[in-house]
């Protein structure tokens, strides 16, 4: 008789594999060991402490989401993630819009860690551009190191479509230099809603909430950007996300402004917001300057500054601060430049060591919108408030 003698590692790889089918239930048994293998294959080339014996790598599996491959419906609702990769023109080929599940995430661990390698100069201008990106301001230095390593240079043209609305995410971009447009289809015509003027970052919604692209990024003049892969902006980014909606939820949920809004949208505002830490005295922002940002104080005071024109003792006349109000837990400031598109109406200093979590301007005018009228209604109080100190009218909405 004739001995047949089977590859060593051959059973546990088709026991992982019959296991993960049982687990998963399939519609489509290829693809799903197409998508098995390739995973399979994928972690164990990237997996630096893996043995490297198909029995090993057998016996370690490769676990899915547990949303995939589950109906006949949801057929093309995969949460498969290719590996990684720095084209921004490969897509995904399906669109997955449901609500996101940290709990669904435990394959992320197989993800490769990816690394662009970097000269000193590329690292530095990366450094530079990703000092103040909010998404960042709450990951470990190791994760922020992580996120690092796994961006790679994008050089853009004038006129070139970074994203257009309504495509499948790839990556997360971090603005290191020019202009870009955000065009929104409102009732079928493109209206552009805003621009982002040398910094700041996009891409993140498609990739955090598993939608099409919601709006459209187009450069305005040649420019360079860093992105981060789909995987990659996923196991540090999103992941990160969960542990903020836990950590900030109570208090987002007391803050008096963020009162009208859905559990929802309160928890997308988390998803966006960075933390950033102010020393006692700090200035945290300059009557005058430009304005990109906007506040909510979760721990310690700030104080408002305005200038005044004082009189001297030689009778002339000078500028002084003169503080005109304190923000504490659960308050705002840094609103009405945003709402009134015009400089920052007043200083701001920490009193005392104090925490704040702050949003961009484009998460603002996105998520905020239906607040702008309570905000609105503050600034008459705000004027109120500079008559009975300086005495003469002021308007600060035109
Ligand atoms: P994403 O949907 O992945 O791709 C388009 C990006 O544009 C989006 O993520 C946001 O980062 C950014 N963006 C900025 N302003 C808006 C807006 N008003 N509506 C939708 N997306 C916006
Ligand atoms: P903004 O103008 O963006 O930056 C300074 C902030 O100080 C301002 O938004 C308000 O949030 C806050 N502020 C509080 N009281 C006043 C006031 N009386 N006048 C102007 N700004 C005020």
């Amino acid at each position: 008789m004739m001995s047949i003698e089977i590859p060593v590692g051959l059973k546990d790889m088709l026991q992982g594999y019959t296991v993960e089918v049982l687990r998963r239930r399939p519609t489509d048994l290829v693809e799903f060991a197409i998508q098995y293998f390739t995973r399979l294959q994928e972690s164990r080339k990237h997996d630096k402490h893996a043995i490297d014996s198909p029995v090993n790598s057998a016996r370690k599996g490769v676990a899915f989401d547990s949303n995939s491959f589950e109906s006949d419906e949801d057929e093309d609702s995969d949460d498969y993630m290719p590996p990684p990769t720095p084209n921004k023109y490969s897509r995904r080929v399906s669109v997955c819009a449901e609500a996101y599940n940290p709990d669904d995430d435990e394959d992320d661990d197989f993800e490769p860690r990816v690394v662009h390698p970097k000269s000193d100069e590329q690292r530095r201008r990366l450094q530079d551009a990703c000092r103040d990106i909010l998404l960042f301001k709450t990951l470990d230095q190791e994760q922020f190191s992580e996120v690092l390593d796994g961006m790679f240079e994008v050089l853009v043209k004038p006129q070139e479509h970074i994203i257009d609305q309504g495509d499948d995410g790839d990556n997360f971009y971090v603005i290191e230099r020019g202009v870009y447009d955000i065009v929104v289809l409102i009732d079928g015509v493109g209206k552009c809603v805003g621009k982002y003027d040398n910094k700041g970052s996009f891409g993140e919604l498609a990739l955090m909430y598993n939608t099409p692209r919601a709006a459209t990024i187009m450069a305005n003049q040649e420019g360079a950007l860093w992105g981060l892969d789909r995987a990659t902006f996923h196991r540090l980014i999103v992941k990160n996300n969960a542990k903020k909606r836990k950590m900030y939820e109570a208090f987002i949920e007391c803050v008096p402004l963020l009162k009208s809004l859905e559990l929802s949208e309160r928890m997308k505002i988390v998803d966006v917001v960075g933390m950033r830490v102010f020393r006692d005295g700090e200035c945290i922002l300059t009557q005058g300057d430009k304005a990109d940002c906007f506040y909510i104080v979760e721990s310690g005071e700030v104080k408002i500054m305005i200038i005044s024109k004082v009189g001297t003792k030689a009778g002339q006349q000078g500028n002084a601060e003169v503080e005109i109000a304190r923000c504490s837990r659960g308050q705002y400031f840094g609103e009405l430049a945003l709402v009134t598109n015009k400089p920052r109406a007043a200083s701001v200093y920490a009193v005392g060591v104090t925490k704040c979590l702050v949003i961009d301007i484009q998460a603002f005018e996105r998520l905020l919108g239906s607040c702008k009228e309570i905000m609105k209604r503050n600034i008459s109080q705000y004027e109120n408030q500079l008559v009975a100190l300086f005495g003469s009218s002021v308007d600060l909405k035109h």
